[in-house]
Parts: structure tokens; sequence; C-alpha cells
């Protein structure tokens, strides 16, 4: 009956779900005595009710399971179970609980009717049936449970939008912090740059002074030495007093040792420029645009600046660096930023060849451990150009990243070093700057046997 009245109403949409899309409402009666089931049938439905009917408790519960209706006419007196027991089971049973049960009862048995609605009944109607009664009574039980279907719906569906919402709002809120984050660290790189930076510059006049004067001074010492040889030429015998003090100054040493003084002083300081220049490169404060460098120099300067931390220490071994650089031309990028991602990478590698020394006792900067083994402490930087982008690698031979913690190395805080040494964002900003700033990839193998390999890939053009 359904079915046909359904293929008649043409111009119910598709997209209308079936399941809250009835036109019939569905009675079921359950009744052991065909008279009465014939009197409800004939009654329900001629009001334009779909009636479906069954004579005992089991078969009604099998039938409200394969096909629930909208509600349920219980009779108490029947075979196998009874009508108590049917509501018992259908109650107890998530699936079924809510469709309501009006109980059928004699008029003057009010014992069983109370019964009836402890067990969960919503109503009862009594025998012989008054028509007005009885309808009236289902109309409401039905209107009912529709209603309480319609907020059932309403509550799920909030609920999915409060969900929705809140996992929104918990995106926003690690974006927010993992901005805030980063705002915090390149505050601090910039701030640290702007100290370099100044400190580069007022450094840079007094080595100015004083690599000029040295050219002055060397000239002038190899003037004074010169006169002093001719003096001695000129005048062999200078007498007892000038020969005892020519021999206490040993003024043959000085006069040899003078110039080589004075252009090993020009060395260092010229280092001292050098070194300067090379920090001065390194922090310009320069976050907002692009420019064409040598990813060379930046990653020459970050080794010099960790140099303390490659130096052979009580404990240990001198790193050593393999470099292998291609063939590179200039690179067009944010030159303070790439510069961040060479330190934290540097820097992780070390930690993790100290962490990998560690505990193993070797001697007093050896590279081989109390028990005889023998471990060279390396790390390799090389870089290669591809057709479309420049690959750095940099692979240390460390303790290794284990499997179960290689996918969290990436995520802000996410350390495994001591409180004050880690604080676990290195990664996640090198992660940052590569991908989005610049477009690029980074990647990461490792294992405990050969230690951890980065690769950075900078596309050549990325707008
Ligand atoms: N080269 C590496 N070798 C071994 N483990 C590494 C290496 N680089 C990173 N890790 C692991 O990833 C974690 C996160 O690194 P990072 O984000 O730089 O934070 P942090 O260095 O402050 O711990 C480290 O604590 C370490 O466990
Ligand atoms: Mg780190």
């Amino acid at each position: 009956m359904l079915e046909k009245h359904l293929n008649s109403t043409t111009e119910i949409t598709e997209s209308v779900p079936t399941e809250s899309f009835r036109l019939f409402d569905t009675i079921l009666v359950i009744d052991d005595s065909l008279t009465n089931l014939e009197v409800l049938y004939a009654t329900l439905s001629n009001l334009g009710y779909e009636v479906l009917v069954e004579m005992d408790g089991l078969s009604a519960i099998e039938q409200v399971k394969n096909n629930p209706p909208d509600l349920i006419l219980l009779d108490i007196m029947m075979p196998k179970i009874d009508g108590f027991e049917t509501c018992r089971r259908l109650q107890a049973d998530p699936e079924t609980k809510d469709i309501p049960i009006i109980f059928m009862t004699a008029l003057t048995d009010s014992v069983e009717k109370v019964k009836g609605l402890k067990l969960g009944a919503v109503d009862y109607i009594t025998k012989p049936f008054q028509q007005e009664e009885v309808l009236a009574r289902i109309q409401v039980h039905i209107k009912l449970r529709r209603l309480n279907q319609e907020l059932d719906e309403q509550k799920q569906q909030l609920e999915e939008r409060v969900q929705a919402r809140t996992a929104e709002l918990s995106q926003t809120l690690e974006e927010l912090k993992r901005t805030q984050l980063q705002l915090v660290h390149t505050e601090k790189i910039s701030s640290l740059g702007q100290l370099v930076a100044g400190v580069a510059h007022e450094v840079n006049n007094p080595i100015g002074f004083i690599s000029t004067n040295l050219y002055h001074a060397n000239q002038y010492a190899n003037d004074l030495i010169n006169l002093v040889k001719l003096y001695q030429e000129k005048f062999p015998t200078p007498g007892n007093e000038i020969e005892e003090a020519i021999e206490t100054i040993d003024l043959g040493h000085i006069s040899e040792d003078l110039p080589r003084l004075i252009s090993s002083m020009k060395l260092g300081s010229d280092r001292i420029r050098g070194i300067m220049q090379s920090l001065r490169n390194y922090s310009r404060t320069d976050g907002v645009e692009k420019k064409a460098i040598d990813i060379h120099e930046g990653i020459e300067t970050t080794l010099m600046i960790l140099q303390h931390r490659l130096n052979a220490q009580t404990y240990r071994s001198g790193i050593q660096i393999m470099k292998s650089y291609g063939n590179l031309p200039m690179i067009e990028c944010y030159p303070g930023q790439l510069n961040q991602v060479f330190m934290n990478l540097l820097a992780n590698a070390i930690d993790a060849i100290e962490e990998q020394m560690e505990g193993k006792e070797y001697d007093k900067g050896k590279s081989r451990s109390s028990d005889g083994e023998e471990f060279t402490p390396i790390i390799y930087i090389s870089t290669s150009l591809d057709r479309e982008y420049v690959s750095i690698q940099i692979k240390d031979n460390g303790q290794g990243i284990p499997e179960s913690t290689r996918e969290k190395i990436f995520q802000p805080f996410f350390t495994t070093k001591p409180e004050g040494k880690g604080t676990g964002l290195g990664l996640s900003i090198c992660y940052q700057i590569v991908t989005e700033k610049h477009g690029g990839i980074l990647d990461c193998n490792s294992s405990a046997e050969t230690g951890t390999e980065f690769i950075i890939k900078i596309p050549l053009y990325h707008h």
C-alpha cells in the first residue's frame, strides 16, 4: 500500500529522505483474538493508517525489529508470552524502546492498567472499543512520537554542529598558538640579529683603526730597523754601553721577529673583519623581501657560529664536517630564515651525535670509547642542483630517530631533550620556513645504525 502511494506522488523529490517521509503512520496491533483484530483493522485502515497485525508476542517482537511501526496496540492476555512480557522486552531493547505502546485492557481492571504503565506503556484503551476514544489516544501518541523524533533529530543536528564548531575552534586555536610561537621565535631571532648587527658595526670601527695603523706600524718598524742596521754599518764599534744594550735586548731577534709579529697581528685583524662581515650578512634584518643569495655562504657562516660546539670536548673528539658542494646559482630566498633552518638542523645534528657518544665514556677528547669501540662523529653537508630545485642535505651519524617518534618530530613542542635544552620548536619552524615560505620540501630519513639525514629542497622558481 505504501509502495503504491509513493509511486503516485511524483512531485515528491528524491532528496526527501525516505526515513522521515511516510504518508501513513503504521500501527501494529498485537492480539490473539481474531475478532478484535478484525475490528481494529477495519477501523484503523478506514481512518488512513497502515495496519500490521500479529497474534502473539514473540512474532510481534520480530516484526517490530524488522519493520518498526509508529505505534503498538498491545493485548494483555496472549499465549506464549503475555502483553506485559512483550512490553518489557520491547522496552529493554534500545532499538525498540522508543515506540509508544498502548495497552488494550478490560474497562474495570485498574491493576492491569497500572502495571502496564509501570512497564513503560504510554497509555491504555479499554475494551469494548469506543471508536472515538481509540482514535483520539492513538492520534495524540503518534503526534507525540513524531515530535519526539523531530526533537531527537534536531538535538542530533545541534550536537553535530557544536562538534564541528568546536573542532574548527580548536584548530584555529592551534594555529594561533603556532603563529604566536613563531612570532616569539622570529622576534627573538630578529632581536638577536639586531644585536649581532649592532655589535658587528661597533667592532668594525676599532678593528678598522687597528688594521690601518698596523700598516703604518709595519712601515715605521721597517724604517727603524733599517736605520739601526745603517748605524751598525757606519759605526761598527759604538762603545761598551751600546754593545751591552744591544746584547740585552737581543737586537738581532727583535729585527727578525717584529715584522713577523706585525704580519700575524694583521692576519688576526683581517680575520676579525671577515667574521664581522659574515655576521652582518647572516643577521641582515631583511625579513620581508626575497633576495638572490649564495646558499653556501649561509651554511659556512652557520658553521662558523657553531664552531665552538664542533670542537673537541673533554668527553669526545671534535665533530668532522664533510662537505660536497655542488655548483649552485644564486638562489632567490629569504636569507635570514634559511640560515635559521641551517642553524636548527645543524644544532640538532650536533645534539644527536653528543647523545650517541654520551655514556660511552670516551677517553678525554678521543674517539675510542673505554670499551675499545671506535667512533668518528661526522656531519655531511652536500648541495646539488636539479632542474627545478636546489637540494641541501645535512646528515649526521648520531643516534637516529626511533620509528615511534619519527612522525612527531615536526610537531611544535615535541622534544626528547631535557627541559631547558630542547624547546621542540626547531623543526616545526624549519618545516614552516621551507614549505610555506619557500614552497619547498623538508624530508627526513633516519635509522639507529646510520643516523639521520634531513633534505631541504628549495624550488628555483617560486612565486
Ligand atoms: N638529527 C637528529 N637526530 C636525531 N633526532 C633528531 C634530529 N633532529 C631532530 N631530532 C628529534 O626531533 C626532536 C625535535 O627537534 P626540534 O624540533 O629541533 O626540537 P628540540 O631540538 O628543541 O628538541 C628532537 O627532540 C629529537 O628527538
Ligand atoms: Mg632543535
